[in-house]
């Protein structure tokens, strides 16, 4: 039959279940977004996947379905003793046409740290990936114009098994779900305005700082909030030990910038080791800055030329201002850091393929 369709496809074309429906005509039209006006904020987009695995056993495969509430036990051990961790990374649109997600595989590595630290079953890397990719494919309406955003994904793993002791769980559900974002601060790229936090500390040593554990982020609500009340953009936490040595801001690692050499607080478990971070690093070193791990003293920071931080959702921001205690320092006027800069330019041309990727980072989603 040249040139036309077998009468099996011809059947199956004309099928009532296989009419449109008004859900699936408007998932493939673009969704009702102004992409210019997007924040680092939640919208609920049309699909996630979810997997399980029983404490001992193998994750079972996972399936993709609609986006939708969660039923789970009141006696879960993630909502009676938080144990869960959460990843977080971007897919974005790319100058060749395709849609990227950048280094997952270090998402992945620190997913399965993360889940050994907490008494929970690591995700193999091969069904994380999968899951990322399935997700943000059958979301891709979502993905915001190149330079207008990004696609966050949040993959969960987390216990969902009902226990009442103190104890790993004896169920556990691994969930990716994302949502189109824009800035992570509310100026956008204006340097961000900080607060040294002599009252708070986000993590100490021996504790789950190192990794992305949800109950890291609860306890640093209040003073984050505490800060914006007061016209900060968040907080800078101070190491629990000697109350000197910079640690993060907020959900973001710090950078400074002293006569052309890059500092930043090396990783001694209570500081999240983060993709943005390492990525910074070697991006500065082949650009052929001496970039030094060490302790980052705050009033080291304080005399700084240029400070900023970095994160999956903060990217590269810089710092124009930070206060400690009675020490008020502004940076570069106030304006956005010149290696800040370059650094950001650098990172984003890679992350959207507007320039060669020579390290290899980016990963494309079918
Ligand atoms: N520090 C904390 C506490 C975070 O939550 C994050 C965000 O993931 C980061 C740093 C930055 O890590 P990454 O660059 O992997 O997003
Ligand atoms: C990220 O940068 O991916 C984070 O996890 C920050 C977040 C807590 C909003």
């Amino acid at each position: 039959m040249p040139g036309g369709l077998p009468a099996q496809s011809l059947k199956a074309e004309a099928a009532p279940s296989e009419v449109k429906g008004v859900r699936e005509v408007l998932e493939e039209s673009g969704p009702e977004i102004d992409w210019d006006s997007l924040t680092f904020s939640f919208t609920e987009t049309d699909r996630m996947y979810i997997a399980y695995c029983k404490q001992g056993e193998e994750w079972q495969p996972g399936s993709m379905q609609d986006f939708q509430n969660l039923s789970i036990s009141p006696a879960a051990g993630v909502i009676n003793y938080g144990q869960g961790l959460f990843e977080g990374m971007k897919a974005q649109h790319a100058a060749d046409g395709s849609i990227v997600l950048f280094r997952p595989q270090d998402n992945a590595r620190r997913s399965r740290e993360g889940a050994r630290r907490l008494g929970m079953p690591p995700v193999p890397e091969k069904m994380f990936l999968d899951a990322i990719k399935k997700t943000v494919s059958e979301n891709s309406r979502w993905v915001p114009p190149m330079g207008k955003g990004a696609l966050y994904v949040r993959p969960l793993i987390f216990g969902s098994g009902a226990i009442l002791g103190v104890a790993p769980a004896p169920e556990y559900t691994f969930l990716v779900y994302v949502s189109p974002v824009g800035p992570y601060f509310k100026g956008g790229i204006t340097p961000t305005s900080l607060r040294v936090s002599d009252e708070f500390h986000r993590a100490a040593p021996g504790g789950s700082g190192g990794v992305k554990a949800i109950g890291n982020y609860a306890p640093g609500m209040v003073p984050s909030q505490m800060a914006k009340k007061e016209g900060y953009s968040e907080i800078i936490y101070l190491d629990a030990v000697n109350h000197r040595y910079i640690e993060e801001v907020g959900a973001a690692n710090f950078f400074c910038v002293k006569d052309r050499v890059i500092s930043t607080p090396e990783l001694t478990g209570t500081i999240l080791p983060g993709v943005t971070r390492s990525s910074v690093m070697e991006l500065a070193k082949s650009k052929g800055y001496e970039v030094i791990e060490e302790k980052v003293d705050v009033d080291y920071a304080l005399e700084a030329d240029e400070c900023f931080c970095v994160g999956t959702a903060a990217v590269i921001s810089s710092i124009g201002r930070i206060e400690h205690g009675t020490k008020v320092v502004e940076y570069c006027g106030g304006d956005v850091g010149p290696v800040a800069l370059e650094l950001y330019e650098t990172l984003t041309s890679i992350q959207q393929r507007r320039s060669p990727d020579e390290f290899g980072w980016t990963m494309s989603v079918e």
